[in-house]
């Protein structure tokens, strides 16, 4: 194998929602010793600290993210440390300085030590209330309310003209909210739809802070991580969009999701008490128009609402019975 076939990833943000699962993954495929995990704040779990190389690293400090890179002689970066939309109406100026500064130093080190690609996610909050809400399109206007979502489309806007003025090869999708049932998110508008299933095992009861009619695009965290590593091993003569792709798994209501845990846990009750993240729930797309992606790197979820719901079940459950959750 030439030095090119060899990768060398660094994921940062690999103790939060996403980084955790994707470190794992990326270990499995690529060989663990050759996927450096980094967090900042958050503790990394045995099972991550254990399977391979893992460094504290602030990304807004460059000297720190440079000098793993050095070290590590990295080729390919999964930048994922971000301030998520809740948090960021809490914290404008942390959210503009994390999610903005650790983005630029990461595009600026990829490009002085050129590296090979780099991954950054977008998300559904790069959309506001003048996009079209239903099956919202790739190329629907972008102005949103939160600065999360300023963060975002600036990011995008920064990654395209890397590519355009740099060459080099940054690739971004537009994630909807993201359920799993490793790590619990943190901090963001579409964390009900997780808390849920975790309350609704736990206490039969949950208290939901959107209305029971809000309806988000979402998805499965397997179909997240195949949505990262497919773009990511794409070839690149398929991808035509430089600033971030829309991808979808489904699209269900607070309520819809409640009525599908309920199938599983009959008793299950589930209360409305919306707060701030209801507005900025209402900004954003109820669905998306993920057929770009399906084109150009042939994307295809696998998880629907049903699917979903009985796995995320199944698997909580047996955290539960083993006193682990
Ligand atoms: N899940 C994110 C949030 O709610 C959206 O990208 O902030």
């Amino acid at each position: 194998m030439s030095r090119k076939d060899v990768r060398k990833i660094l994921v940062t943000g690999a103790t939060g929602q996403i980084g955790s699962e994707l470190t794992m993954e990326l270990r499995k495929r690529y060989g663990s010793h050759n996927i450096v995990a980094a967090g900042h704040r958050r503790k990394p779990s045995e099972k991550l600290f254990r399977s391979g190389p893992f460094e504290y690293i602030d990304a807004t400090d460059r000297e720190s993210v440079e000098k793993t890179i050095r070290h590590y002689d990295i080729d390919t970066i999964y930048h994922l440390a971000a301030v998520l939309s809740a948090t960021g109406e809490e914290k404008p100026q942390t959210a503009w300085n994390v999610n903005m500064n650790g983005l630029y130093n990461i595009l600026e080190i990829a490009r002085e030590h050129e590296l090979m690609k780099v991954f950054w996610p977008s998300s559904i909050a790069v959309f506001g209330p003048e996009a079209p809400r239903n099956n919202t399109p790739q190329d629907a206007v972008l102005i949103p309310r939160t600065m999360y979502g300023v963060t975002k489309v600036a990011g995008e806007l920064l990654c395209n003209y890397y590519f355009l003025r740099f060459g080099l090869d940054v690739r971004s999708v537009r994630y909807p909210g993201i359920i799993s049932s490793e790590t619990l998110p943190g901090g963001g508008t579409t964390d009900y739809a997780v808390e849920i299933f975790y309350e609704a095992i736990k206490k039969k009861r949950y208290t939901c802070f959107v209305r029971e009619e809000t309806m988000l695009p979402m998805m499965y965290m397997p179909d997240c991580i195949k949505a990262a590593i497919e773009l990511m091993e794409a070839d690149s003569s398929r991808i035509t969009c430089h600033m971030s792709y829309n991808v979808t798994g489904m699209s269900f209501s607070a309520g819809e999701l409640a009525t599908e845990i309920r199938k599983y846990i009959p008793g299950f009750k589930c209360e409305y008490e919306s707060d701030f993240r209801q507005k900025i729930a209402d900004s954003w797309p109820m669905s998306l128009d993920d057929s770009a992606a399906r084109m150009d790197w042939d994307w295809k979820p696998r998880y629907d609402l049903a699917s979903l719901t009985k796995d995320m079940i199944e698997k909580l459950t047996k955290r539960f019975t083993e006193g682990n959750l």
